[in-house]
């Protein structure tokens, strides 16, 4: 089990209760997908999931209990690509962003150079290389963010809202370049479809606490299920297409 969440609640610093009692287990290589209403919780549980925002309760991330003193070390295995990509684009350039995390590790230049360039490629953005974050596009920004993650090896990835900004052929993109990464990922999204064809299991988020988990084939279709969570069926939400 690379994550083994026991008894876990988040409560943000005003008192608001954004996760209750959370009992979640993912295996290396799966791909979950976090789903549920506005303020579910699923960033709430993201950021906990990094020592962003504080958790009380049992998390072992590859085998490493969630703690002040160990966050440095966590952080090498998880990489979480927030919601709002501003929040790790800032350095000059996107080469520079990209650099940053192994930088800080100390890991030489030469090797860096490698592994950026090797990011870039993967996710189609060398163009990118020079630019500043400043002046590039919702969408771009997004797969710039990736590439962050990406250098620092990390063995889980977590995406919060990762097609916010994608236009269709970059959210087809995207799609074909998780579906080829063996990374476990947990990846919360209001995209249904997306969350359909990436994910096999869904764990299905309502007012902080697990209202379903299953495989996603099954929980995304159920209508009834879904709008006991506050959330439109995969059928539906075709429809309005
Ligand atoms: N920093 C914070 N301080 C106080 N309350 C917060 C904070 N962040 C989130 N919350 C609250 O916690 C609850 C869960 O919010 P969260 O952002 O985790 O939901 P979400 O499922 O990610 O929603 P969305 O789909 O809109 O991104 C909400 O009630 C929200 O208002
Ligand atoms: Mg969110």
């Amino acid at each position: 089990m690379i994550i083994d969440i026991k008894n876990w609640s988040v409560i943000h610093t005003d008192g608001t209760k954004a996760i209750t009692n959370m009992n979640l287990q993912i295996e290396a290589g799966e791909k979950v997908a976090l789903v549920g209403a506005n303020g579910a919780g699923k960033s709430s549980l993201i950021t906990s999931l990094v020592g962003i925002v504080d958790g009380v309760g049992t998390c072992l991330i590859a085998g490493i209990e969630l703690k002040k003193e160990k966050l440095d070390e966590i952080r090498t295995k998880i990489g979480v690509v927030f919601q709002n990509p501003d929040d790790q684009l800032f350095m000059p350039t996107i080469y520079d962003d990209i650099a940053f995390g192994p930088r800080n590790l100390g890991v030489d230049e030469e090797t860096i150079k490698h592994r950026v360039e090797d990011r870039l490629r993967l996710l189609e953005i060398e163009h990118l290389k020079d630019k500043t974050a400043l002046r590039l596009s919702g969408g771009e920004k997004r797969m710039a963010a990736m590439a962050t993650v990406l250098s620092m090896k990390p063995e889980i990835m977590v995406l919060d809202e990762p097609t916010a900004f994608l236009d269709p052929k970059a959210r087809r993109k995207l799609i074909r370049i998780l579906k080829d990464l063996p990374h476990t990922m947990i990846i919360a999204t209001h995209d249904l479809s997306f969350a359909a064809e990436l994910c096999s299991r869904t764990v299905l988020l309502k007012q902080g606490e697990i209202f379903a988990d299953g495989k996603s084939e099954a929980i995304l279709q159920d209508d009834e299920l879904m709008e006991a969570a506050d959330v439109e069926s995969i059928a539906k939400y075709l429809n309005y297409k």
